[in-house]
């Protein structure tokens, strides 16, 4: 088996417009990996591991070697399958790339992690567009063995569900709770704060400039902020929101939203940069180099 990803059409999301996939799930083709694509997975490998030091939480570092992937080769997901469902009973599923969010809220809500199967070129090692094997394995499986954010997880697709049977705003409110939680998360340790998220921990640029730059807003979490909140997909966030611990945020989203989404309908939304007067600020960002258009 070694096809392409199967692009549906660009659909316009919350995200933009971004590719879509055919929602069928692939088998992971291992064999046809070729040698420059295992190496593009060790060198993302070896150069996250490194920055990741002091920077990811403890949660996230305590995960990823209990899993213990091959930071040499490209992990196989029936060989992580049986250690991840032993853990949290979560498993991996293989994935051409971003699915229908109904689809995806329905794998979620089940338990079970869609992964792209394909990893990006040697000419994409900073940056791309769309999620990609090492973004998706590197970044977001580890955390599936922590049990509280195992339990979050599935809560969210559940939630996801839900939401897009009320309709689609409810749907952009929840997007952006997962986008400044699972993928943009900072979480406060006792030594200060660390990256969580999966958009963070896989990204070179971004897991130094989360922490250490001045430009960016670090704001306590809060979740009616955080589901008004815009955000931008084509730039470093302008604003990340850090929690407390994963049972502050089970917590948090544990109430039914259903009313949260009736109130929130009759606000404004809020830009990517802004900082509220009832914010908790950790840093006030310096707002150097923000575009000022862009925010979704
Ligand atoms: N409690 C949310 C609801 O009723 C579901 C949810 C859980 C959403 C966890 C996000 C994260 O819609
Ligand atoms: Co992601």
């Amino acid at each position: 088996m070694n096809n392409p990803p199967q692009r549906v059409e660009h659909q316009l999301t919350d995200k933009g417009y971004v590719p879509v996939y055919t929602t069928g799930v692939v088998e992971q083709p291992w064999s046809s990996y070729s040698e420059a694509d295992h190496a593009v997975w060790a060198q993302l490998f070896a150069r996250q591991q490194q920055l990741l030091v002091g920077r990811a939480s403890d949660e996230f570092i305590v995960a990823q070697r209990a899993m213990a992937m091959s930071a040499q080769r490209i992990p196989k997901f029936d060989e992580l399958n049986p250690i991840l469902r032993a853990a949290t009973g979560w498993e991996l599923v293989g994935v051409e790339g971003l699915l229908p969010e109904l689809t995806f809220f329905d794998h979620l809500a089940h338990r079970r992690f869609p992964v792209t199967w394909w990893i990006r070129t040697p000419e994409q090692m900073d940056y791309l567009s769309e999620p990609d094997l090492f973004h998706d394995l590197f970044g977001h499986v580890p955390l599936l063995m922590n049990p509280v954010f195992a339990d979050y997880m599935q809560a969210y697709g559940r939630g996801g569900v839900k939401a897009h049977g009320i309709g689609p705003e409810a749907l952009v409110n929840l997007t952006r709770l997962y986008w400044y939680t699972a993928e943009f998360g900072l979480i406060r340790q006792a030594d200060g704060l660390r990256i969580y998220g999966s958009g963070i921990v896989s990204s070179k640029g971004e897991s130094i400039h989360c922490l250490e730059s001045a430009a960016p807003n670090r704001i306590g979490f809060g979740l009616e902020r955080i589901m008004r909140t815009r955000y931008r997909i084509d730039t470093y966030q302008k604003t990340y929101f850090v929690i407390d611990s994963f049972e502050q945020l089970f917590d948090a989203t544990l109430p039914d939203f259903t009313p949260i989404y009736k109130k929130l309908a009759l606000q404004d939304s809020v830009a990517a940069g802004a900082v509220l007067d009832t914010d908790a600020v950790f840093n006030r960002g310096s707002g150097e180099g923000w575009l000022a258009d862009g925010d979704v």
